[in-house]
């Protein structure tokens, strides 16, 4: 197979009809957050179970096309002692893999960040792809206020997704671009839609001006909704925003949108993924990429204990199964109640 036809193969695998990714790819530190709301201790051991209990959720592939990992789960194993990304891929699930080093401060632009990891990226991903990632993810982090994000923090962080872009084609890895326009603050919509035109516009440039293929990437946005300190919009309204600034500047070769969650409850996210796809065709097929939308009902079931796994379970596969039904425009609340 040659390469394009490798990164075809695998749009194919990811981008399926009333599928999505669960983004499983928290940190340590994260994952110690996240595990600390439900009384667990996060260590090795504790990691392992809990994402062995998810990952082996009955007929998760029926709505779970691709899973992102973090380093330390990709060369784990189940608690039946079956490699992790081999797990997946027997539930019909692409194993993904976080390549982002993470952020931090970006010089002589205060409050701005910049995501790392770069460097040695070409090797790294060689051993993941050995381990059997077939794609990757990167997220640029844009916080916004009056001023933020300027312009320097908008211009070299789309410089770095693109040029991780370029790296991950060149070894048959699709990469799944992640510019998040964070929800904190006291913003407006309008606000928020500004930001996320000026940010998608800089990233498309990069990626075109790194030669990336636009056919071979996914791209993983934010919803344009208000700041969290601003109150909520309607799903309608936050679909009417988020599209009309996607039509502005996402080229139609994009195969798939997948959406962050970014700090939305799990039931304001189905709604908010079902009024996108409730407006007809859209020259990009649009899904969900969700992490804690995905998996804090499971985490709280779970709550550290083995006898909690079939809950565990039965809460994933629940978010899962109505955020593909989002996907297609077809949930409605009322589904929340039901079994
Ligand atoms: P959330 O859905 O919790 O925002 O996580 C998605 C993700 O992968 C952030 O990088």
């Amino acid at each position: 197979m040659t390469i394009q036809e490798e990164l075809k193969a695998t749009i194919e695998d990811l981008v399926q009809p009333a599928k999505g990714i669960l983004a499983a790819d928290e940190s340590s530190p994260t994952i110690a957050k996240r595990f600390k709301a439900v009384g667990v201790e996060s260590t090795e051991a504790t990691r392992r179970a809990y994402r062995s209990i998810i990952f082996s959720t009955p007929d998760l592939g029926d709505h779970i096309s691709g899973v992102i990992l973090y380093e330390e789960t990709l060369e784990q194993l189940s608690l039946d002692d079956i490699s992790i990304p081999k797990l997946l891929a027997s539930q019909g699930i692409v194993p993904g893999i976080k390549v982002d080093q993470g952020k931090g401060p970006l010089v002589n632009a205060p409050g701005d960040e910049i995501t790392y990891g770069l460097d040695g990226l070409a090797t790294r991903l060689e051993h993941y792809k050995s381990l059997g990632a077939r794609f990757a993810k990167w997220r640029d982090v844009f916080h916004i206020s009056g001023t933020l994000p300027s312009f320097q923090a908008i211009k070299s962080n789309a410089e770095v997704l693109a040029r991780y872009a370029a790296v991950c084609q060149a070894m048959g890895i699709v990469p799944i671009v992640e510019p998040e326009v964070l929800i904190d603050g006291n913003h407006s919509m309008e606000r928020a839609a500004e930001v996320s035109e000026d940010v998608l516009l800089e990233v498309f440039k990069a990626l075109h001006r790194h030669r990336v293929h636009l056919e071979h990437i996914i791209l993983k946005p934010s919803m344009v909704t208000p700041g969290k300190a601003s109150g909520k919009a309607t799903p309608e309204q936050v679909a009417e925003a988020t599209l009309s600034v996607f039509r502005r500047v996402v080229p139609a070769a994009v195969p798939g949108i997948v959406f962050l969650s970014g700090g939305q409850t799990p039931e304001e996210s189905t709604e908010n993924l079902n009024a996108l796809n409730s407006l007809g065709r859209q020259p990009w097929e649009l899904s969900f990429s969700y992490g804690r939308a995905l998996q804090e009902p499971a985490q709280k079931a779970w709550a550290g204990k083995l006898d909690n796994a079939r809950a565990a379970q039965a809460a994933l596969h629940k978010r899962a199964r109505l955020n593909g039904l989002a996907r297609c425009g077809e949930y409605s609340p009322a589904m929340e109640n039901d079994a």
